[in-house]
């Protein structure tokens, strides 16, 4: 068995490299190439990213892609879209082009609200605890001035603190409730340095009140953090038309697209398997823009799930209603992203991505962030209720494949042409392949 090393942090990046190389790798040098190809040639932009995480040996790629003719609002942008997997920008960029022509996304921030708590026991009595916080609630709000004087200047800030008895769920168990607004900023640095002033001044102003009892003075802070669950920091993103203006689908009229279409989305909302598929397709077009404007992705995940099983079961984020001929499809779901503080100053393709939708502000950038899920969503139904999935999904595939077999680009046109009209399989595509070069199959099952 390997042993476990010691101050690996404290080692330099090569120190590091070195050590894995050779306890994980057993000394296989080309992995030491493989990362060092990986650096950024630019010895200030590598520092950067070196400084972003911790331990860091090389940097992660990820394609970004972007996909044009989305109009928000009555804007048109591109949007940049980092992500791996195949088709979801095409599908993106398709679903654009399709809703240019028919009015565009229209979106609505119904709220920017975060929310934080202080988590706290207090053995004691419960009503003399409510007077106190009610005595002292501008109190407490007074000793985060010096945090929130920058954000109070913009416009932000703590805009309410509530006292929770959560006793009924268990024994001596209280929140303060904290609400924030954080402008353009996410805002998760800020709410947890209020939230730590804010239970240091608690359990110092419960300590110096003879009111309370020796044991009802030991309050025992639990846990001062945000909550990624943003239920009023809400986008809607919406598209419509009507019904007619739907263009026939793969010989699917644009009535019985319509039908089809709002069964799949109601199956989404009545069904979790398949809402989970359907909202992680929402998702693929969520995360891309998130992550490719350095804003965090798993923070906007969970937010967007707690958020779809509020009713107690999971559900779709997206609806859709024919109502007198209209056609009307949307999202709803929480967004709690920034254009100011975190990666957003520093990394320099997050900057272009801001630059390219115009250095949007926060608000702005919810309803385009929306505006990808709900295409993403649209473009993936609109395939499942006519032609299947997979028929977009093949020429990647096909193209993945081949690249792991090396063929040369004129190969590649050979085998596009080829498979036009046939399943792409692994199997079918490396026994072509072996025909055509005239090698054994047997020699190419390893690769
Ligand atoms: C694949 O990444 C996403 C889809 O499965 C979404 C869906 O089924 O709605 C195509």
């Amino acid at each position: 068995m390997k042993s476990p090393i010691k101050g690996f942090s404290k080692l330099t990046q090569q120190g590091k490299i070195e050590w894995l190389v050779n306890e994980v790798f057993d000394g296989d040098q080309s992995v030491i190439n493989t990362l060092k190809s990986y650096l950024h040639q630019d010895e200030k932009v590598q520092k950067l990213h070196n400084e972003f995480i911790e331990n860091t040996i090389t940097n992660y790629y990820l394609p970004l892609g972007v996909a044009p003719n989305f109009l928000i609002d009555g804007k048109l942008h591109t949007l940049p879209m980092a992500i791996e997997e195949s088709s979801v920008v095409a599908a993106a960029a398709k679903a654009a082009q399709f809703w240019l022509k028919r009015g565009g996304f229209k979106t609505t921030i119904v709220g920017t609200e975060k929310i934080g708590h202080v988590h706290f026991m207090y053995r004691g009595d419960g009503n003399k605890l409510k007077a106190f916080f009610e005595e002292n609630k501008n109190h407490l709000k007074d000793a985060t001035d010096d945090i929130t004087a920058n954000m109070q200047a913009r416009g932000g800030g703590i805009t309410a603190i509530s006292l929770v008895d959560k006793t009924s769920d268990m024994a001596d168990y209280y929140q303060l409730d904290v609400r924030f607004q954080t402008c353009d900023s996410m805002g998760a640095n800020f709410i947890n340095s209020c939230l730590e002033r804010l239970a240091e001044t608690l359990t110092q102003t419960i300590e110096s009140d003879n009111r309370f009892t020796q044991t009802e003075k030991q309050v025992q802070i639990v846990m001062r953090i945000l909550s990624n669950y943003t239920p009023n920091c809400l986008v809607r993103a919406e598209v419509r038309c009507p019904i007619e203006d739907l263009s026939e689908e793969e010989g699917v009229s644009p009535h019985e697209f319509a039908e089809k279409f709002y069964r799949a989305v109601r199956i989404a909302e009545i069904e979790p398997y398949r809402a989970t598929t359907h909202n992680k397709g929402i998702f693929n077009g969520i995360d891309a823009v998130v992550i490719a404007t350095g804003n965090d992705f798993r923070a906007v995940e969970a937010a967007g799930h707690t958020h779809a099983s509020k009713s107690g079961q999971y559900r779709s984020l997206t609806h859709c209603e024919i109502e007198n001929g209209i056609f009307r499809f949307w999202i709803e779901t929480p967004m709690a992203v920034g254009v100011v503080g975190g990666l957003t100053g520093l990394h320099p393709m997050v900057k272009l991505a801001h630059r390219m939708l115009g250095n949007p502000s926060a608000p702005e950038l919810m309803g385009i962030i929306a505006a990808s899920g709900l295409a993403q969503n649209f473009a993936a139904l609109r395939a499942l209720v006519t032609s299947g999935i997979q028929k977009g999904h093949m020429k990647m595939h096909l193209l993945n494949i081949l690249n792991q077999l090396e063929a040369t680009e004129e190969e590649k046109q050979l085998f596009v042409n080829y498979f036009k009209d046939k399943v792409v399989s692994h199997n079918a595509v490396v026994r072509k392949f072996c025909e055509m070069r005239d090698i054994p199959y047997s020699s190419m099952v390893k690769k």
